[in-house]
């Protein structure tokens, strides 16, 4: 259930009356606490709120402990309710949390980052980075409801806001039509309010019916890591470099490479891709790496989680609103593409 409101206690209140809910908890970061006590909850104890540091780096394994430990002292039974209220960060986290604990309480998502309203609240996947592995322990479980407010992202970091557009577009090429004609305007003013609400309402749509038709990713959810081959190996090398990237900036250059690819194989046209890259070039600026550091981004190809016995399988676009799974690329049209995107 995604209920789009500028009224979240409202809904909230709904929702815990249908559910007969007993207690109601709620999880924000540093960054996000202040939206969440003034724009939400009049109606929120401040000892049932649990605050957690910013950042990736805190969606471990000591926080998820700190986190179920609120719990039992705030005396949570099976009848309570987790609020996350966050960002992708936050509803992995509390999404983690909340699956676990008792074997299992309800939980609502809040998103308040654009990666978070389009893609990390939808589809249930909830978990921790462990062991210096991302998303390494977690779990499937949907959330009882996602609550989206889009004038949530008047206050979020313009880099994060770009960051998250990579996901749009992404949903954009699989989907086509009206969304891919937004994404062609580029990011909307944060100040227009209707734009946001009806951009994210199509970019939900994506992902929702996705992931409802493939749960567990056994088919038609790789579609979603559209851009994510190459996108994962250009921040993995980034990482390793010392320099800092973006996760949406990687993935963006990572749906151009990729779409070089898709050409190479006679899968795409010409057209296609120039309308990709000039979509993605707008908004997100060329990457630069030497020519001689493309074996090692193409080599870290390799530990894609979507490869199978050290064959390269990548998800691809066929045309905009359309996309090819499993289509086997081997380490030369890598290099070749790399290349190509280095000229383009
Ligand atoms: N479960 C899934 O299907 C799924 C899908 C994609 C990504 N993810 C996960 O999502 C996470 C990334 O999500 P993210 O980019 O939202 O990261 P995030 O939650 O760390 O948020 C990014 C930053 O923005 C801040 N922030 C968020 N909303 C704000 C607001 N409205 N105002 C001010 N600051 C705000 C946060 O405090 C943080 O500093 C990763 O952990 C990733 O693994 C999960």
């Amino acid at each position: 259930l995604i209920v789009f409101s500028e009224n979240i206690p409202e809904v909230l209140e709904r929702l815990c009356s249908e559910n007969q809910i007993d207690k109601i908890l709620a999880l924000a970061d540093e960054n996000t606490a202040h939206l969440l006590k003034s724009n939400v909850f009049s109606f929120l104890q401040a000892e049932n709120i649990y605050v957690v540091p910013a950042g990736e780096i805190n969606k471990n394994l000591s926080q998820a402990s700190k986190i179920w430990e609120f719990m039992a002292l705030s005396c949570a039974s099976r009848k309570s309710l987790l609020i996350n209220f966050g960002g992708g960060m936050i509803t992995d986290l509390g999404g983690f949390c909340a699956s676990t604990f008792m074997r299992g309480i309800p939980f609502v998502n809040v998103p308040t980052s654009l990666l978070g309203m389009v893609d990390a609240s939808i589809g249930g996947k909830t978990g921790i980075n462990h062991l210096h592995l991302k998303n390494y322990i977690g779990s499937f479980q949907n959330p009882l409801a996602i609550c989206i407010n889009t004038t949530f992202l008047k206050t979020l970091p313009k880099d994060e806001l770009i960051s998250g557009w990579a996901e749009v577009i992404k949903h954009g090429i699989i989907r086509g039509g009206k969304l891919w004609e937004l994404c062609k305007n580029g990011i909307p003013e944060i100040s227009d309010t209707e734009a946001w609400k009806i951009l994210v309402e199509l970019n939900t749509e994506v992902k929702q019916g996705i992931v409802e038709s493939d749960p567990r990713e056994k088919g038609l959810r790789k579609s979603l890591n559209l851009g994510h081959t190459l996108g994962h190996a250009i921040e993995t090398w980034f990482l390793q470099n010392g320099e800092k990237l973006s996760h949406g900036a990687a993935v963006a250059a990572g749906m151009i490479i990729e779409s070089h690819i898709a050409v190479g194989l006679k899968l795409l046209q010409m057209q296609d891709y120039n309308e990709i890259a000039q979509t993605i070039d707008g908004v997100f600026p060329k990457l630069k790496f030497n020519a001689d550091r493309f074996e090692e981004i193409a080599r870290l190809c390799l530990s894609d989680k979507k490869n199978q016995s050290g064959r390269i399988f990548m998800v691809l676009p066929k045309k905009i609103g359309e996309i090819q799974l499993d289509v086997e690329v081997n380490h030369s049209q890598i290099i070749e593409a790399l290349n190509r995107y280095a000229r383009h």
